[in-house]
């Protein structure tokens, strides 16, 4: 049994990468069983479960999405706040009286809260009904602890974050558009987040193997990838093989395929080579996701974001200026420890100045193990759920004003599936982001299409297909 120990994702030197070639034999011995699979959490924990999905097909389970007719359900959790962590109690709980009728069903936790060992250990202790869990960094180890399962716990979470894993095969859930991770982990130390402890040190792929991963998405007929990490523009400073982000992205730019997005940018690794290649190649998107997380230099450097008002303030203006037409979203947390009256309204301040397409906005939660976590923190929760509410009354009002420069407009969308608006309509997304409702048949799903914006919303657009 392997437990993490999070005194390992505090060691704070580099580490040397141990790059492993997967080559899985899995052999289909629970062909006529059913799978049921949860995600919470960021791009990254979807992603993993389209890993996971694949080794649940290869073992031969085919999908339900009902948990009542599942012969092994999986929940991929997440740590990021006590909400996230919170929503897969409920499952837990059917999961348990399931197994009272059906004893050999197997249940399987993953993802990122099982990295984090007082709460798993609480976890386990109240449900010791369940199988398999399974850390973020040994995945590809799921077939074979569940070829295993013999209804004894079986706990395996590597804190060893040192690998990077290649040739990993994933059934996606789009043909359309494709999350490629390039980096793993996060070194930042923000000091709120649970990330760093989660997902380990940084750790960033080759960059043939992401190219290569890129053309066979291409060769598949992918219109769309994103290139994903905790820290992005981070990629490649743990390699020290003369590459960075921006190098990674212009290469990508060159193998052709039609949209390039690539999330989560810090700030603080924003170069203006990185700039110069989305403002230079049409393929890459203009839309930035760039947190901010607070307006006020206090908040910003007991939160360890390593940039200044000023200075994020000066990075987005580059921004907007170079890439014509960049749509910019971000994040913001408030009721950080002791966050004044002073510091919210400072936040309130770079909304207004920024005037955001779009952003989240979340209540500070306090993890574990974070530092911010021991932080004295004098204000209600009252006060934060004002705040919260003051804030996202702001942001809507931009993200509205922002979306109707777009009526009358014509716009190119990549249509990515049915809408939830009606029979007779689809949805898909503009260079920018921006969600649009098109009046159309299913036919022009996977097509990049001209359309006409007839009305916009805070969160989206409503349009029409225009012929050329
Ligand atoms: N790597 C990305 C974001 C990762 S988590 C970045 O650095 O921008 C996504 C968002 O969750 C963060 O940007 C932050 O706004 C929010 N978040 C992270 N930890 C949180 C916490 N403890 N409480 C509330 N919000 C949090
Ligand atoms: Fe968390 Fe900060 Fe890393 Fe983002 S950069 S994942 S907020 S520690
Ligand atoms: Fe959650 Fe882990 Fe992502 S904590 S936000 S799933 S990296």
């Amino acid at each position: 049994m392997h437990k993490p120990d999070l005194c390992v994702a505090k060691n704070r030197e580099k580490v040397k990468i141990n790059y492993v070639n997967l080559d899985l034999d899995i052999k289909p011995v629970f062909k006529g069983k059913k799978y049921f699979l949860r995600t919470y959490g960021c791009q990254m924990n979807v992603h993993d479960s389209e890993e996971i999905r694949y080794y649940l097909e290869q073992l031969g389970y085919s999908h339900s999405d009902v948990l009542e007719d599942a012969d092994i359900v999986v929940l991929n959790t997440c740590a990021i706040r006590e909400n996230a962590k919170d929503k897969v109690f409920g499952y837990l709980g059917r999961c348990k009286h399931l197994k009272k009728t059906k004893k050999d069903l197997i249940i399987c936790l993953c993802g990122c809260l099982t990295e984090q060992p007082s709460e798993i250990e609480a976890i386990m202790n109240k449900h010791k009904y369940i199988d398999i869990v399974i850390g973020t960094h040994n995945l590809s180890d799921l077939p074979k602890l569940i070829v295993d399962a013999n209804g004894k716990q079986n706990i395996e979470v590597y804190s060893n974050s040192d690998k990077v894993t290649e040739n990993i095969k994933y059934s996606r859930d789009s043909k359309i558009s494709a999350w490629i991770n390039i980096q793993l982990g996060c070194d930042k130390f923000c000091t709120y987040c649970i990330v760093p402890y989660t997902r380990g040190r940084e750790r960033s792929r080759k960059m043939e193997n992401i190219l290569k991963e890129v053309q066979e998405l291409k060769n598949a007929g992918y219109k769309e990838i994103t290139l994903l990490g905790q820290n992005v523009n981070a990629y490649g400073k743990d390699l020290d093989l003369g590459y960075d982000f921006a190098t990674l992205l212009e290469e990508t730019a060159k193998i052709g395929i039609p949209r390039i997005r690539f999330v989560t940018s810090h700030p603080w690794n924003f170069t203006d080579k990185m700039i110069d290649v989305i403002a230079k190649y049409p393929n890459i998107m203009p839309y930035v996701h760039l947190p901010i997380q607070s307006g006020s230099d206090a908040i910003l450097k007991k939160m360890n974001r390593r940039y200044t008002v000023e200075e994020y303030k000066q990075l987005f203006d580059t921004i907007k200026e170079k890439v014509p037409g960049v749509s910019i979203t971000t994040d913001i947390i408030v009721g950080f420890p002791n966050e004044t009256k002073d510091d919210f309204e400072r936040t309130l301040d770079i909304v207004n100045y920024c005037k955001f397409d779009g952003a989240f906005t979340f209540i500070f939660s306090p993890r574990v193990g974070t530092a911010a976590a021991l932080m004295e923190d004098k204000i209600t929760l009252e006060e934060k759920e004002e705040r919260l509410h003051i804030l996202n009354e702001l942001v809507n009002k931009y993200s509205l004003e922002n979306n109707k420069k777009y009526e009358g407009k014509v716009v190119e969308v990549l249509v990515t599936g049915p809408s939830d608006k009606g029979e007779d309509k689809v949805c898909g997304y503009t260079d920018t982001m921006k969600l649009v409702n098109i009046i159309g048949s299913k036919d022009l799903i996977g097509k990049i299409v001209k359309v006409k914006i007839t009305e916009a919303k805070s969160f989206s657009l409503d349009g029409g297909v225009v012929s050329d």
